[in-house]
Order: structure tokens, then C-alpha cells, then sequence
């Protein structure tokens, strides 16, 4: 809903007096922040989700002028937000929005700074209140956190002071500790919030619902009725502008070690003992710990990396990664991996888990298949071809929901049997990598509510399965690049669930 007309903050948004704040971004004049950030604000303020005193603050190294700054954010909101700008509503965002040239790696500029915020503060009414946006890359998250230590930012009075990571969180186990430490010396835990959109997607935020809330799923959760789970997100895009960043992370810290691992946990954790969010995050947690351990032996037989070479993507010819702009000729970074997983618990034993990501692949879809066992070979199923299993796919994106396949009679034959879907899904766009899931993530900051954040534990546990993952990777030599843009992938991706018995769901071989 989004008749600004009847725009009234406090209306609908029942927090917004506790959630006042000046939004400092680092990283103000970045893609991240006129993509996801500005639109997701904007949203926000149409939806009446905005706190009731509420500054936004850029900061960037660009010489630029408040209106200049101002007129391209409207121009990002035109271009990139879901509702695009009314000149009513864009006249009272406009007023929020600041820009503040800082050279974020000298500290000495931290003072002055702390002095421009305390007096927008002042003027707004805001309180005190402080959160700090890290949208500028990795290499800076540390200095940018010591000048907030060192000018006393961080611990703003009479308000809360939150920090705000964006992915990736350190490169490895090693860095992301060390990382971790140099935020704890400036934050608590509690409040830093490391990000990863997925968990603001509705379906992924649906797992829990679905699960914990309907006593006929939350009974057969487990390995006596399921056969395999399979989490796909494959995207038809490639790596973009952003070759620089994709040569050093690759589909394994781009993707697995972060959405991936977070859909993985939510998938498979015990009911926690209440909503709270540590509890949710323990057990989250338990799942990574029971990863098997992932040894080279087991990789050999159980991951495949790929790389795309040039191909065809709804018609029009791309080319391969290794002739994408700046990307070595040789280079050996995967731009896809599938992997089977198990988790050695109870519940889970004997089942196993499959994933997959890649770019550059004919189908661009975010889903969970859960693929339930097959009834024995008697009464209906005797002596007859028919195998379709029962399936219940969440889809993340861009079809939204759930749907559910079982058998029944085929009337357009004397004994037939066909599969038929109950689905409940439908189509979002909205749903992809754009500023709908940060608006939920912003809102929760705003509010404090770190539910859909990793805490540092889980992170660390999901480093440390990514790491072993990533280290066999560099210690092999790979025949790249090894599947074509436009195809699902390497076939070793499908033969390794034909060896199993088993496929790939929607997104079969192209
Ligand atoms: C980001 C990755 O985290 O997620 C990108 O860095 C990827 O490489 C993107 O394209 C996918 O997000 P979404 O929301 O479009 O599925």
C-alpha cells in the first residue's frame, strides 16, 4: 500500500518514536547506497515505516553540494525504487537527506564530523540516536570504525549507536575474526548488524512460518519421510561492474558462505525454544556445527565448480567470464558450485542437502525443493513407470510462495496417474536484488531487532565450512571455464545427483 496522501508516520508505524535516528552511510555516493538505500528509504516513507525524526546522513570523498547530492539520489529513486518519486513525498525525504564530504581514511576529520552531526541532531530533534552504515568496500570497515572510536561517535548520548556491515564480512575464517575484533573494541555485539539481504526476502522469512506453524509439515521435517533438499539460486546475470570484487570472492563467498549457508540453517534448525533472537540464532548455529566434516576425500566426490564460457542468454550472445573487462585470461575463479551436504544430526541423518549457484545460467531463480521419499512399489504404483515424488518448493524468487506436488487419479485415462500442483505462489519482480528486502532490514535496525542478522558464531561457523570449500578450490587445477552461459552448468553438476539416483528440480539441463 502506498497512497502517500494518507501518509502519516506514527500511523503505521507504531515503533517510530523509539526508532528516531540520524542514518550515517559511509560510502554515501556508491551504488549500494543510490540502488538499494535510498529507494528502500523512500519506500519506507511512503509506507509510513520511517521513524518519527529521522535524518539521513551521506558521506562520501566527492566534493559535492547538498542539492547537487539530492538531485541525483531523486534520480536513483527514479530509476531503481518500486514507487517512483511524487514530488509530495520526494519534498519530505528531500529535507532528511544531507551530504558530508570526508576523507573517511584520515581520522582527524572525525571530530568535525561528530560536531556537523550533534548540530543536525540538535536541530531535528533526533535525540542522540546513531546508526552507521558501512556501504563503502571492505578494506575500509576497520578504519572507518577506529575514527568512530577515536572522535567517541560510536557511543552516542542519550541514544543507541548501531554499526552496520555489508557482506563480505573478512575473506576467510582468519580475516573475519580479525575483523570481528577491531568492531568489538568500538560495538557490542548487540549492536552490530551484519547483513545479508536474503534475510530480508519474504520467503526466506516465510521458512520459520511455514514450518513452525502448520503441524503437517513440521511432522514429516525430517530424514524418515524426506529424500533430498535441493537450494538453488541461479542467476541469469553475470558479474556486471563488479569483476574487481567477483575475481577475488568467487560463487563460494559471494553466495554459499553467506545466503546460502543462512537458507541452509533455517531449512534444517530444531524449533527454537522461542522467538527470541538468540534462540533462533542457536539454533541456527547447531546445524553449521553439524555440518560433516568436509574433508578433501569427501570434496572430490561431492563438489563441482564451474566457470562460464561464452554463450547465448535469452537470445542475445555473452561473453565468458575470462573475457569479461579486467578478469585474467586464466583465471581460476568459480562463478558456480554445486555441493552435497550432509548434516549429521537425528533429524537429519542420511538425507542429503544439494546446493547450487551460478551466474550465467539459463534460468535466474531463488528456490527450496524439499523432495519427499517414495511409497513402496505396491497397490497404485505396481509394475508402472510413474515416479513422481511429492515436492513441496518454496520459492524465494521471482515467483513468491509455495507450492506443493502430489498425485492423483488422471480422469482422461481408465487407470492413470498424473501429479498435480496446489500453488500458492505468484510472480514478484520486486523480489530480486532490489531495495524490497533492505526495507525490512532497515526498519529492523532502526527498531533493533537483530533477528535477520548473523551473529558473530554463526559466521565464524560458516567460515569455517566455506574455508575448507574454498581452499580445496585453490589447491586444484580446473579445466575452465566448463559450462556455457545459458546452460544450467557443468554436467558434472548433474551426474552428481544421477549418481545418487537422483536431478536437479526445475532447471533440468539446457
Ligand atoms: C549478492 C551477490 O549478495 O547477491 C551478487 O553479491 C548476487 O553477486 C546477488 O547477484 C543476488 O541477489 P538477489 O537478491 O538478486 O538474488
Amino acid at each position: 500500500m502506498t497512497a502517500f496522501n494518507n501518509y502519516t508516520p506514527r500511523d503505521n508505524n507504531p515503533d517510530g518514536d523509539k526508532m528516531s535516528a540520524i542514518f550515517v552511510i559511509f560510502g554515501g555516493t556508491g551504488d549500494l547506497t543510490h540502488r538499494k538505500l535510498m529507494p528502500a528509504f523512500y519506500n519506507m516513507l511512503l509506507d509510513g515505516l520511517l521513524p518519527v525524526r529521522f535524518m539521513v546522513v551521506s558521506v562520501g570523498r566527492r566534493d559535492l553540494s547538498e542539492d547537487e547530492y539530492r538531485r541525483q539520489v531523486y534520480a536513483s529513486i527514479d530509476r531503481y525504487s518500486r514507487n517512483k518519486p511524487d514530488d509530495k513525498a520526494w519534498s519530505v525525504l528531500k529535507d532528511m537527506i544531507h551530504y558530508y564530504k570526508l576523507d573517511f581514511t584520515d581520522l582527524t576529520g572525525y571530530h568535525e564530523f561528530n560536531g556537523y552531526l550533534d548540530k543536525i541532531d540538535r536541530e531535528a530533534g533526533i535525540g542522540g540516536s546513531r546508526v552507521f552504515y558501512l556501504a563503502v568496500a571492505p578494506e575500509y570497515f576497520e578504519t572507518i570504525v577506529q575514527g568512530l572510536k577515536a572522535s567517541g561517535m560510536h557511543k552516542p548520548e542519550g541514544g543507541f549507536g548501531r554499526l552496520v556491515i555489508e557482506k563480505p564480512f573478512g575473506k576467510d575464517l582468519v580475516t573475519a575474526k580479525k575483523l570481528n575484533k577491531e568492531l568489538l573494541k568500538a560495538f557490542d555485539e548487540s549492536s552490530i548488524y551484519r547483513i545479508d539481504h536474503y534475510l530480508g526476502k519474504e520467503m526466506i522469512q516465510n521458512i520459520m512460518v511455514l514450518r513452525f506453524c502448520n503441524s503437517i509439515f513440521e511432522a514429516i521435517w525430517n530424514n524418515k519421510f524426506i529424500d533430498n533438499i535441493q537450494i538453488s539460486l541461479t542467476e541469469k546475470l553475470g558479474v556486471g561492474t563488479r569483476q574487481g570484487y567477483y575475481e577475488n570472492s568467487g560463487a563460494m563467498r559471494d553466495m554459499v558462505q553467506n545466503h546460502i549457508m543462512q537458507i541452509l540453517t533455517l531449512v534444517a534448525m530444531e524449533p527454537p525454544v522461542n522467538l527470541k533472537t538468540d534462540s533462533i540464532r542457536t539454533e541456527k548455529l547447531k546445524v553449521m556445527e553439524a555440518i560433516e566434516d568436509i574433508s578433501p576425500e569427501f570434496l572430490r566426490e561431492n563438489v563441482v565448480f564451474g566457470q562460464y564460457g561464452p554463450g547465448v542468454i535469452d537470445g542475445l550472445p555473452v561473453p565468458g567470464y575470462r573475457q569479461e573487462p579486467d578478469v585474467p585470461v586464466d583465471s581460476g575463479t568459480e562463478t558456480f558450485v554445486a555441493l552435497k551436504l550432509h548434516i549429521n544430526n537425528f533429524r537429519w541423518a542420511g538425507t542429503p542437502f544439494y546446493i547450487r549457484t551460478g551466474k550465467r545460467l539459463a534460468r535466474g531463480s531463488s528456490e527450496i525443493v524439499v523432495q519427499f521419499k517414495d511409497l513402496p512399489n505396491i497397490l497404485y504404483l505396481k509394475d508402472r513407470d510413474f515416479r513422481e515424488p511429492n515436492l513441496l518448493v518454496l520459492r524465494i524468487q521471482p515467483g513468491v510462495g509455495v507450492y506443493f506436488q502430489f498425485n492423483v487419479r488422471d480422469f482422461s485415462t481408465h487407470n492413470g496417474i498424473m501429479s498435480t500442483k496446489m500453488d500458492t505462489s505468484h510472480v514478484d519482480a520486486g523480489q530480486g536484488n532490489t531495495p524490497k528486502a533492505y526495507e525490512r532490514l532497515i526498519y529492523d535496525i532502526l527498531k533493533g531487532d537483530n533477528t535477520l542478522f548473523s551473529r558473530w558464531d554463526e559466521v565464524e561457523a560458516a567460515w569455517t565450512v566455506a574455508d575448507r570449500i574454498i581452499t580445496y578450490r585453490e589447491q586444484k587445477k580446473h579445466n575452465f571455464p566448463n559450462y556455457d552461459a545459458g546452460s544450467m552448468g557443468p554436467v558434472r553438476a548433474f551426474e552428481l545427483l544421477a549418481r545418487d539416483g537422483r536431478s536437479w528440480w526445475n532447471g533440468g539441463m539446457i
